[in-house]
C-alpha cells in the first residue's frame, strides 16, 4: 500500500480531469480520475483515507448532489469543489452545508494544492482519531494495564504466568511507569486475591517507625508505643505486601526484611514471640537495585533474594506506539469525569503526542489527557511557525483569507479565548464570527486562558 493520500478527482472535462491529476500527482497525491459522480461513489466507504474534489457542473449528478451523498456516507469526508464562473453563491452555500471548500476555476495551483494539503491533512486526523477510539475501546479489555506494544504484551503474558504462583516479585520501572498497577494486578489475578492487598512506602517514614508499621510491636516496645499494633506484614499474610521504593528502606530494616522473606515468619517489636506468616512480597523500585551503586545502600543478599522474578516496566519514551492509545483512554476518561465533550485530535495535540519524552510516563500523559479535555493545553507556537505563517502567496482573495483567519487567531489570543472580548474587538456579529471560526478551522477552546 502506498504512503499518498489519495484523492477522488471526479469531472467530465477529460482534458483538465488530466491537467489537474498531473498537478496533483506532481505535488504528492495520488489521483484517481472519475468521469461522474457515480464512479467516484462506487466503492466508496467511511474508510476512505483520502479526500474528494469535484466539479459542480456536470452531467447527470452534479458536483452538489455528490456532495449531498458523500455527505450522507462520512461527513467528516472533506469534499472540495471546483466552481465555474457565477456558481460561486451555490458553493457558498454548499460550504454552509458542510462541504470542506471550493475552488473557482479557473484556479491558481498553488492555491488548489494548498487547499487540498490542509483537507488531507484534516483527513488523516480524522483517520488517524477513529483508530484510536476503535483501539481504545478494544484497549478497554487490557484494563488497568493498556498497551498493545510487544513491550506490554509481554508484560501481561508474565503477569498472567506469574500471578496464580507464590513467588516473590521485584517491579522495576521509572516513576509513573504503572508499578503500582502491576503489584495489584499480581494480587488480584492470583490465588490470593481473597486476602488483603497491604502497601507500604518506604520512602516515606522515618526508620522507628517504619519498622514498627512493619513487624508491629507490643505496648511499651519502645517510647510512643503504647498500645499492641499488628503490622502490616502479619497483615498482609493470606494477601500480598506492596513494599513501595523499597530502595529508601534503611539498611537495618532491610535486614529483618531479608529474615522474613527466608524464614517466613515475624517477630513483633517488644516481644519474642515468632509468627508464622503466609504471604507474598512485591518490592517496587525505581532504580536498578543490582547497579554497583546501590550496593553502599541496598543489601546485596535481599536483592538477589527479590530479583527471583523482576518485572520492569519500560519508560513509555520507548514503548511510544502505546501513547495514543492511553492517551484517548485517559481523554475519554477525564470526558465523562468532567462531563465535557472528548476531544477531537488536533495537529498540536499528535505533534506533542509524538515529540514529548515523557518523562513522568502514563502519569505525566494522564494528567496532559485531563488538560486538553478541560481546555487548559496550550500548543507553544514555535518561531518557525510564526514566520512561515503562509500570507505571502497566492491570489488576492486566498491571501485576504489567511489574513483574516490570522487576525482572529491573533484576537483570540489576546483575549484568552473569550468569545465576548473578542467579539468586541473585531467588531462583528456573534453568528459571524461563529462561522468565520468554522470556516477558518479555528477552534476557539485552544486559545482560553492558560491555567
Ligand atoms: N499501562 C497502563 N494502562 C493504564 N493506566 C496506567 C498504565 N500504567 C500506568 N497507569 C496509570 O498511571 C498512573 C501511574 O501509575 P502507577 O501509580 O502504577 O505508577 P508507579 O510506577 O507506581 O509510579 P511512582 O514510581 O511514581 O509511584 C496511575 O493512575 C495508573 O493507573
Ligand atoms: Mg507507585
Amino acid at each position: 500500500m502506498s504512503d499518498l493520500t489519495p484523492i477522488l478527482l471526479v469531472d467530465d472535462d477529460r482534458d483538465l480531469l488530466k491537467a489537474t491529476a498531473q498537478t496533483l500527482e506532481l505535488a504528492g497525491f495520488e489521483p484517481k480520475l472519475c468521469r461522474h459522480g457515480a464512479e467516484a461513489l462506487d466503492g466508496l466507504t467511511d474508510a476512505f483515507e483520502g479526500i474528494v474534489i469535484s466539479d459542480v457542473r456536470m452531467p447527470g449528478m452534479d458536483g452538489l448532489e455528490l456532495f449531498d451523498r458523500i455527505r450522507r456516507l462520512d461527513a467528516e469526508l472533506p469534499v472540495i469543489l471546483m466552481t465555474g464562473h457565477g456558481d460561486i453563491p451555490m458553493a457558498v452555500q454548499a460550504i454552509q452545508n458542510g462541504a470542506y471548500d471550493f475552488i473557482a476555476k479557473p484556479f491558481a495551483t498553488e492555491r488548489m494544492i494548498q487547499c487540498v494539503r490542509r483537507a488531507a491533512e484534516k483527513r488523516r486526523l480524522v483517520i488517524e482519531n477513529r483508530r484510536l477510539k476503535d483501539a481504545a475501546r478494544q484497549a478497554e479489555h487490557g484494563l488497568p494495564l493498556i498497551g498493545r506494544t510487544p513491550a506490554m504484551e509481554r508484560l501481561r503474558d508474565m503477569l498472567r504466568q506469574i500471578a496464580d504462583t507464590d513467588v516473590d516479585v521485584l517491579v522495576t520501572g521509572e516513576t509513573g511507569t504503572g508499578k503500582e498497577v502491576v503489584a495489584s494486578l499480581l494480587h488480584d489475578w492470583g490465588r490470593r486475591s481473597k486476602g488483603h492487598f497491604v502497601a507500604l512506602n518506604c520512602g516515606a517514614l522515618p526508620e522507628q517507625i517504619l519498622e514498627s508499621e512493619l513487624f508491629g510491636h507490643e505496648p511499651g516496645a519502645f517510647t510512643g508505643a503504647q498500645k499492641k499494633r499488628v503490622g502490616r506484614i502479619e497483615h498482609a499474610s493470606g494477601g500480598t505486601l506492596f513494599l513501595d521504593e523499597i530502595e529508601s528502606m534503611p539498611l537495618s530494616t532491610q535486614v529483618q526484611m531479608l529474615r522474613v522473606l527466608e524464614m517466613r515468619e515475624v517477630m513483633p517489636l517488644g516481644t519474642n514471640e515468632i509468627r508464622p506468616i503466609d504471604l507474598r512480597v512485591v518490592a517496587a523500585a525505581k532504580v536498578d537495585l543490582g547497579a554497583p551503586s546501590q550496593r553502599a545502600t541496598f543489601r546485596e543478599d535481599l536483592y538477589y533474594r527479590l530479583n527471583v522474578v523482576t518485572l520492569s516496566i519500560p519508560p513509555l519514551r520507548e514503548r511510544r506506539d502505546d501513547v495514543g492509545l492511553l492517551f484517548n483512554h485517559f481523554a475519554e476518561r477525564a470526558a465523562r469525569r468532567f462531563n465535557r465533550e472528548a476531544p477531537a485530535l488536533t495537529a498540536p495535540i499528535e505533534r506533542h503526542l509524538r515529540d514529548h519524552d515523557w518523562p513522568g510516563n502514563v502519569r505525566e500523559l494522564a494528567h496532559f489527557a485531563e488538560r486538553v479535555v478541560l481546555g487548559v493545553w496550550h500548543a507553544p507556537i514555535s518561531e518557525a511557525e510564526v514566520h512561515h505563517m503562509p500570507l505571502g502567496d497566492g491570489s488576492l482573495p486566498d491571501r485576504l483569507e489567511r489574513f483574516e483567519a490570522e487576525i482572529i487567531r491573533e484576537t483570540l489570543k489576546s483575549c484568552g479565548g473569550d468569545v465576548q472580548q473578542t467579539i468586541a474587538a473585531l467588531g462583528i456579529p456573534r453568528k459571524t464570527f461563529y462561522d468565520k471560526l468554522q470556516r477558518h478551522g479555528i477552534v476557539r477552546s485552544e486559545f482560553a486562558a492558560r491555567d
